[in-house]
């Protein structure tokens, strides 16, 4: 768990001179933020709750978090989870497995509104239909669905992944024919990954896919030694640029281990911030786009979902028993 890195405000304005962003992070937004901060923190503790954050979260629930990670990290920590709460800053898909995997914890979103778009173009009704169909032309294909679902859609697949395993996983499975759902550019990395036969759900990420293989060129041509970092939610032209594919804390990973001092990160905002506030001796170029999902969740909404106890997560038992199976699998091949 990652201690707080800022108390006071000016250690908060000092701290977040490092995202280069003097407009939003003012000296009187901070001097807000801490006292905003300093209330959550007492509140976590009286409520026997911890904070479990994505890395696109925005830099001010950084300061509050127990634990920052991709969703791999964030759905395994999650299951080991003792205090009674987890406030949850993320989107819902993400929530829904921590109370899946931990169901006897109370699971709090602070906003309800936190959706994903992607997890949201696929139904478990649509699923079953093309399944079926597929099964009559592949009768030992294997649906594989991205952690970006709802449990819902997770209780219909046969496994669950994310980005950072989802390659493994497909490799592993005991059927060359894979009914993938719903991110198609993540299905295409892993085709040419694994060489199987990858059926790709027709959904991608709004945030991703925004991104083009011009803007990375452009700035490879300013700056020759960058190293690109991908997130395989990208277009496959933009993919084929990168120096390397990789989840967000892989990521992070990288660029820690790595001995080059510039990237270019290429994904959602919130972890150029997080890379901007974590490895200060290294450059970051930013080719990154804002998700409006992640950015629903606030610091005075995470305030008041422990002030509140609000939005729990409820799940159908049958739905989340299905879900759990999937989960678990995933868990179980990626050990
Ligand atoms: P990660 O699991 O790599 O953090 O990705 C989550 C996500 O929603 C990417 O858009
Ligand atoms: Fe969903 Fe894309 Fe936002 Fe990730 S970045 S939560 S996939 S909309």
């Amino acid at each position: 768990m990652s201690e707080p890195a800022a108390n006071s405000a000016s250690e908060l304005y000092e701290h977040f001179r490092a995202l280069d962003d003097p407009a939003r992070y003012t000296p009187e937004a901070c001097a807000s933020l801490a006292g905003t901060i300093e209330a959550i923190r007492r509140l976590k503790a009286d409520r026997r709750a911890v904070i479990l954050a994505h890395n696109y979260q925005r830099p001010e629930i950084f300061e509050v978090a127990d634990f920052i990670g991709d969703s791999l990290e964030l759905a395994r920590q999650a299951s080991g989870v003792e205090a009674e709460v987890i406030v949850f800053c993320g989107v819902h898909f993400m929530a829904e497995t921590a109370k899946i995997l931990n169901p006897s914890r109370t699971v709090l979103l602070p906003d309800l509104r936190a959706g994903c778009s992607l997890a949201d173009s696929v139904t478990a009704e649509t699923l079953e239909d093309r399944k079926a169909e597929l099964r009559r032309i592949y009768p030992d294909l294997q649906v594989v669905c991205y952690v970006n679902t709802t449990a819902a859609v997770k209780a219909v697949s046969d496994v669950c992944c994310t980005s950072s395993n989802a390659a493994h996983i497909v490799a592993q499975l005991p059927t060359n024919d894979i009914l993938f759902v719903p991110d198609a550019n993540l299905a295409r990395h892993v085709q040419s990954e694994t060489g199987k036969n990858v059926i790709a759900w027709d959904g991608n990420c709004y945030v991703h896919q925004q991104i083009t293989p011009e803007q990375i060129e452009k700035v490879r041509k300013h700056l020759p030694r960058v190293k690109v970092l991908a997130h395989p939610e990208c277009r496959p032209d933009v993919l084929a640029l990168a120096d390397a594919v990789l989840s967000t804390s892989g990521m992070i990973r990288y660029a820690r281990e790595s001995e080059a001092s510039e990237f270019l990160v290429v994904t959602e905002c919130g972890l150029s911030d997080r890379l901007l506030l974590e490895l200060p001796e290294k450059t970051f170029y930013k080719s990154c786009k804002l998700c409006a999902f992640m950015k629903m969740i606030t610091l005075e909404d995470t305030l008041h979902a422990l002030e509140e106890m609000r939005f729990p997560i409820e799940l159908d038992p049958d739905v989340a028993a299905g879900a759990e199976r999937a989960l678990r699998r995933m868990l179980e091949y990626s050990a």
